[in-house]
C-alpha cells in the first residue's frame, strides 16, 4: 500500500467568480481574484492510499462515506490527474490500484466559507502527489473541474484565476500574483454570523444568476476587466485603500446579482448587514479606511485589515455585537499547500 496526505488552505475572493460559461468543464464568466489563508486552522486535510488489494475506489468526508464512483466532480479529478500521469509517462503507484480517500475539514461544510475550494484542491494536489506528478498550472485547470474557486487554493499569497477564451478550458487556470510575503501584515477576521447549511448552494445560484440576471452581463464585460487590473495594480503597490473600495463594491455588486436573480437569492442576514454598516462607519469614524468586508455566499463577513490595527478592530467588534457573532478568527495569508 502507498499512502499521501496533504494540507490545503482556503482562499476568500475579492474579485468574485459567479456563473459559469461552461457547466461540466467549469469555465467561469469572469476571471476572479483570490487571497489564501493559512492552512493552521481553517483548511481541509487529505489522506490517500492505493493498494492492489482494493476492490473499489471509496472515500470518507469527514467520517461519513460518500459515492465516490458516482460521483461526477470527484471522478473528474481523479480521471484529470490520471490522464495527466499517462501523459507524463510515469507513476508512483500503477494507475489500476483502487483508491481509499479519507477528507476532512475542520470548518462548517457549505456554510459559505469555501469548503468545497479548499477540498478540491487538497484532493487534486493529494492525487498529484501520491502519482508522484509535480504542482504546476494544470493541475489548477483539474481542481477547477471539481469546484471552480479551489483552483486558486493550488498556490498561496493572492492568486489570479484567468478566465480564459478556449473551449476545451486548457487556458482557465490560476497563477500567482503575489506571494504571501509580499504584504506580510495582511490580515482577515472572519467572523461567524452563521454556520447552518446555506439555503441555495453557489452552483445553483450562479446557474439561475447565468439566465435571469440582466446585471450579471454588464459585470463580465463593463465591470470585472477594469477592476481586476485595478486590483492587482492595489496588490502589487501594497495600496489598502484601493484595495479596500475594489473588494467591498466587488461584494456588494456580486450580493446585488444574487439580488438579481429570480427567484433571488439571499445570502446576507440582517447581522450581514449592520457589519457592512460598522465597517463604514468605523472607517470614517477613523477619517482612513482601516479594514474592508467580504461576503461569499453566506452570512459570514470576511473582514480585510492590516494586522496593526486588529486589537483595536476586534474590541470595537465585541462592544458592537456582543451576542450575533459565534466566532471571529484571525487568519494570516496562507503558504502553498503544504504535506505534513
Ligand atoms: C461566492 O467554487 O463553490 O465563493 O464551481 O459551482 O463549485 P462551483 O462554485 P464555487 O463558487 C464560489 C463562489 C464564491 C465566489 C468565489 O469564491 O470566487
Amino acid at each position: 500500500m502507498i499512502s499521501a496526505t496533504c494540507v490545503a488552505p482556503v482562499n476568500i475572493a475579492l474579485i468574485k467568480y459567479w456563473g459559469k460559461r461552461n457547466e461540466d468543464l467549469i469555465l467561469p464568466v469572469n476571471d476572479s481574484i483570490s487571497m489564501t489563508l493559512n492552512t493552521n486552522e481553517m483548511c481541509a486535510k487529505t489522506t490517500i492510499s492505493a493498494s492492489e488489494k482494493f476492490e473499489r475506489n471509496r472515500m470518507w468526508l469527514n467520517g461519513d462515506e460518500v459515492d465516490f464512483e458516482e460521483n461526477v466532480r470527484l471522478m473528474r479529478c481523479l480521471k484529470g490527474v490520471q490522464n495527466l500521469v499517462l501523459a507524463n509517462g510515469i507513476s508512483k503507484v500503477p494507475l489500476s490500484w483502487k483508491l481509499h480517500i479519507a477528507s476532512r475539514n475542520n470548518f462548517p461544510t457549505a456554510a459559505g466559507l469555501a469548503s468545497s475550494a479548499a477540498g478540491y484542491a487538497c484532493l487534486v494536489f493529494t492525487l498529484a502527489r501520491l502519482y508522484g506528478l509535480p504542482h504546476n498550472e494544470e493541475l489548477t485547470t483539474i481542481a477547477r473541474q471539481g469546484s471552480g474557486s479551489a483552483c486558486r487554493s493550488l498556490y498561496g499569497g493572492f492568486v489570479h484565476w484567468h478566465r480564459g477564451v478556449l473551449e476545451n478550458g486548457s487556458d482557465s487556470v490560476a497563477v500567482p500574483v503575489v506571494p504571501a510575503q509580499h504584504w506580510p501584515n495582511m490580515h482577515v477576521l472572519i467572523l461567524v454570523v452563521n454556520d447552518a447549511r446555506k439555503k441555495t448552494s453557489s452552483t445553483l445560484g450562479m446557474q439561475r444568476a447565468v439566465t435571469t440576471s440582466t446585471l450579471l452581463q454588464q459585470r463580465v464585460t463593463d465591470v470585472v476587466p477594469h477592476r481586476t487590473k485595478k486590483l492587482i495594480d492595489a496588490i502589487n503597490t501594497r495600496n489598502f485603500t484601493e484595495f479596500a473600495e475594489i473588494t467591498m463594491r466587488e461584494s456588494n455588486q456580486f450580493h446585488a446579482i444574487a439580488l438579481d436573480t429570480f427567484p433571488p437569492c439571499i445570502y446576507m442576514n440582517d447581522v450581514s448587514h449592520a457589519i457592512v454598516n460598522f465597517v463604514h462607519s468605523y472607517n470614517e469614524a477613523a477619517g482612513t479606511i482601516l479594514t474592508a468586508y467580504t461576503f461569499d455566499a453566506g452570512p459570514n463577513a470576511c473582514l480585510y485589515v492590516l494586522e496593526e490595527h486588529v486589537p483595536k478592530l476586534l474590541a470595537s467588534i465585541n462592544e458592537a455585537f456582543p451576542n450575533d457573532i459565534a466566532q471571529s478568527v484571525e487568519y494570516l495569508q496562507g503558504i502553498p499547500m503544504t504535506t505534513p
